[in-house]
């Protein structure tokens, strides 16, 4: 006997989900009493392995499952005290926009809807505050991990031709190559990678003392790539690097790249929502002037995950790396199937869901000024936080504090393993669920580094931070006293 019961029990469906508002609401508003993390337990996991439940249990049991096996093991990026890799903290009405979005389960692919016109919509404030023209286009992805390829594909159909869309980009014999510093974030030669061109078309251009991409250094291999026969196409800047938030100089590669005929890319995943911060936009301006900006409102706008987005100055360029007719996909003048260009014309998704849905409440209800205040306010912490790493004589800065990401650790003595102390500590905080920086190499060392992007963080957090990283430093030194050389 088939089981012909509906998959939709309303009244159930409004009891839990009354029940969940609530607690999600007190969940994120009483963060800051938990631990940032906590390993899930051997336990849990073996509770949460299970066959295909070709039975289901009534939904108040599946969520109690959820409160017991997911909730409390959440990576920790919401939490006050979460200092770790590039994440934003999630807002409220991010919550609310999740259950919107879930309840219209809109495809924004494309066709004549509501959805597809909120996502115009929020291009449009895009292209308002990057000061782009009005043939610019944008396009919402994933992450900026994604934008990125999109840019490195939509650049160099651009300079091989759309030919090569038929013929494969190895059709034209080009000896195509992009520039960027030696700062970049992986995920672009994993583009190059991607594309078909092969990370090593991907130069890495040595920093100056400010992680920022070496201009003239650039000229020259440039230069000396033109001489050996080499197809220079394409640079990405790096406006706000993963490892100290360096920022390279727009100026002067957008100079460079006017004169050498390069498509300018800005690889700006969390530092262009700086914009909106009228501290910070002074040095983000020429970002207006780049041919494409690849970025994420899930990192310093705090949105929930994912809202990558990618805008491209030449609208028509950009259609042109990824429209392909479909008869299934016929464009009418009138009804569902209206509409010239559709978002998956920009991009190598067809379903897709509606991430901008989330973006336009945010703007909408809080305002983009009090979205920059937040950005502002990270910024000050993280100064704050250098300047107390300063006053402590175990402790020192690894990196200038370019925006708000603090690289530091535990100063090592004399023929102690300063890596591993600072990698152990790392650990330590995270295991203990006090404070949890993540790791990376600047200089050579292993560096502690706290990355302010939370708008939940306050100083008291900051403190907490550094307080942590003193006491367990000291313990874990006791434990293991280093070794006199
Ligand atoms: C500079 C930079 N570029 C790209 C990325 C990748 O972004 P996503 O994780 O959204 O794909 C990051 C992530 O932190 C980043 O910091």
């Amino acid at each position: 006997m088939t089981d012909s019961r509906d998959l939709d029990d309303w009244e159930t469906i409004r009891a839990e989900g009354h029940r969940l508002v609530d607690e999600m609401v007190d969940h994120l508003a009483g963060l800051a009493e938990g631990p940032v993390w906590r390993a899930m337990p051997p336990e849990a996991r073996a509770r949460l392995r299970t066959t295909l439940p070709r039975h289901g249990t009534d939904l108040a049991r599946a969520l109690d499952d959820a409160r017991e096996l997911v909730v409390p093991y959440h990576s920790g990026n919401t939490h006050p005290r979460f200092f770790g890799w590039v994440q934003g903290g999630g807002l409220g009405v991010g919550v609310l926009a999740a259950i919107l979005e879930a309840g219209l389960d809109a495809n924004c692919g494309g066709r004549d809807h509501a959805a597809v016109a909120v996502e115009a919509e929020v291009v449009g404030w895009m292209r308002e505050l990057f000061g782009f023209p009005e043939g610019a286009s944008g396009v919402f992805v994933t992450g900026t991990s994604q934008a990125n390829l999109l840019a490195v594909l939509i650049a160099s159909r651009a300079a091989a031709g759309l030919a090569v869309r038929q013929s494969g980009l190895g059709s034209r014999g080009l000896a195509l190559r992009g520039y960027a510093s030696s700062a970049v974030h992986g995920c672009v030669p994993r583009a190059f990678d991607a594309a078909g061109l092969g990370e090593g078309a991907l130069r890495r251009i040595r920093t100056d003392t400010r992680g920022r991409l070496d201009v003239a250094a650039l000229e020259r291999t440039i230069a000396e790539d033109r001489a050996a026969g080499l197809e220079p196409f394409f640079v990405a800047a790096t406006v706000g690097s993963v490892d100290t938030g360096a920022v390279d100089d727009l100026e002067a590669l957008g100079a460079l790249a006017a004169r050498e005929r390069l498509w300018l890319h800005a690889d700006a995943a969390y530092a262009a929502m700086g914009m909106l911060s009228p501290a910070l936009a002074p040095r983000l301006r020429a970002l207006s002037s780049v041919d494409s900006i690849a970025f994420d409102f899930h990192k310093w706008t705090q949105l929930q995950y994912e809202a990558g987005f990618l805008l491209v100055r030449d609208g028509v360029a950009h259609k042109a790396a990824f429209a392909s007719p479909a008869a299934y996909l016929r464009r009418e003048a009138r009804g569902i199937a209206a509409g010239e260009t559709w978002p998956t014309d920009l991009c190598l998704d067809l379903s897709r869901g509606f991430k901008a849905l989330k973006v336009w409440l945010a703007f909408k209800s809080l305002g983009a000024d009090r979205l920059g205040a937040a950005i502002d306010r990270t910024c000050a912490l993280a100064r704050h936080l250098a300047a107390r790493i300063g006053a402590e004589p175990a402790l020192e800065l690894l990196a200038p504090v370019e925006l708000n990401i603090v690289c530091f650790r535990v100063r090592p003595a004399q023929g102690e393993d300063g890596d591993e102390l600072n990698r152990r500590v790392a650990i330590t905080l995270h295991e203990r669920g006090l404070a949890a920086p993540s790791t990376t190499t600047v200089g050579g060392a292993l560096a502690l580094r706290a990355a302010v992007f939370n708008h939940r963080t306050r100083e008291k957090d900051v403190e907490a931070l550094v307080d942590a990283v003193l006491s367990v430093g000291a313990e874990l030194r006791e434990a293991a006293p280093p070794r006199s050389s």
